[in-house]
């Protein structure tokens, strides 16, 4: 074949390769072939040294000219490649804006903590600092320690699940009292929230999970009168500037005197209600003077000191205010219950 029909097959063969280049990558790979070093082109011009020396300058022209066309081709499908590529992904990737957007459901705070959050806040500015005592603890620090006689029946009040090496879950957030007293010395102001257990049967007014808060306060000369206008003041930052209260005489082991604190029927003002039995009161906590007993056992001299402790039931509050009719619907994690609480 002479030079001059290299050429044109050259040609030839190139046109019909980039008719079937439908990538720019394939055409990268193309141009290598036909421009690079190595490339075809070049091969052609090796081919020179071959011919007559009057025929070079014009063959050489041809074999230039050639490349200039392979090149513009390249540029021209470049661009053309290109815009294809930038096209076909702009299709394959559309977005639809006019698409309603995926909804982000907003979590929210479980009834039961929102309502410690209140009332942790409240006490806080009394000038109460939070303890946390232990879910699972002894029999010591549940009742022992609290003055709860071996024997005495106010234990079966209070069963609860016991685990092996004397462990316990706590029926009360009272337990925290015991551990307070052994670490810490008067004065003591705190509260502890907190989750506890009893052996029940759960029903819609019982659980064998529920939360309290204890509340108590050691230093000299702590009267009962501290005790009731504590809890006028909480009780009424809790439910209102102008909640009753009611003081009724009641029996708890570590408390002497024990008490029961009921508010007048926030519901039906004291006519008489379903939320309150038609009694027009609600019960809202124990509290009482804290037994010498229980000073002792945690080495508080109760010649020198006295105190006062609270505790209640946070689910009941909730209940009271929202007139949730079942507990358990509280630890049933029903979207349509717990979203109603913002
Ligand atoms: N711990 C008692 C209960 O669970 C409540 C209480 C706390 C009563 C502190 C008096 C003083 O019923």
């Amino acid at each position: 074949m002479s030079l001059q029909e290299l050429i044109d097959a050259l040609r030839t063969s190139f046109i019909q390769e980039l008719s079937t280049t439908i990538s720019v990558k394939d055409l990268d790979s193309l141009k290598t072939k036909y421009l690079g070093k190595k490339g075809s082109v070049q091969s052609l011009m090796a081919e020179l040294k071959n011919c007559s020396p009057d025929e070079r300058p014009h063959l050489g022209k041809i074999i230039n000219d050639l490349k200039e066309e392979i090149t513009s081709h390249c540029e021209n499908s470049l661009v053309r490649l290109q815009n294809e590529e930038i096209e076909s992904r702009l299709t394959k990737e559309a977005i639809d804006p006019t698409l309603p957007g995926i909804k982000q459901n907003l979590g929210r705070i479980h009834p039961i903590q929102q309502m410690m959050d209140k009332i942790v806040d409240i006490l806080n500015g009394m000038g109460f600092s939070v303890l946390t005592g232990p879910d699972v603890d002894t029999e010591y620090y549940n009742f022992e320690g609290l003055n709860f006689a071996p024997d005495h029946p106010a234990r079966d009040m209070q069963d609860t699940f016991y685990l092996e090496n004397d462990l316990l879950l706590r029926t009360h957030t009272s337990n925290v009292q015991v551990h307070t007293m052994e670490k810490y010395k008067p004065p003591i102001r705190a509260i502890a929230p907190g989750r506890c257990f009893r052996n029940e049967d759960i029903s819609a007014r019982s659980h064998v999970f529920f939360h309290q808060i204890e509340g108590f306060y050691i230093d000299k000369d702590v009267t009962f009168a501290d005790l009731m206008s504590t809890m006028e003041e909480f009780l009424s930052k809790l439910l209102g500037e102008k909640v009753i209260t009611r003081f009724r005489p009641s029996y708890f082991p570590f408390v002497e005197p024990g008490m029961e604190v009921d508010v007048r029927c926030t519901s039906c003002k004291g006519s008489g209600c379903r939320i309150c039995k038609h009694t027009g009161w609600l019960e809202i906590l124990g509290a009482g003077m804290i037994h010498p007993n229980v000073l002792k056992k945690g080495n508080i001299d109760p010649e020198e000191f006295s105190g006062f402790a609270w505790g209640m039931g946070i689910e009941r509050i909730v209940i009271l205010q929202s007139g949730i009719p079942d507990i358990r619907l509280f630890t049933q994690n029903d979207i349509r219950f717990l979203s109603q609480f913002t």
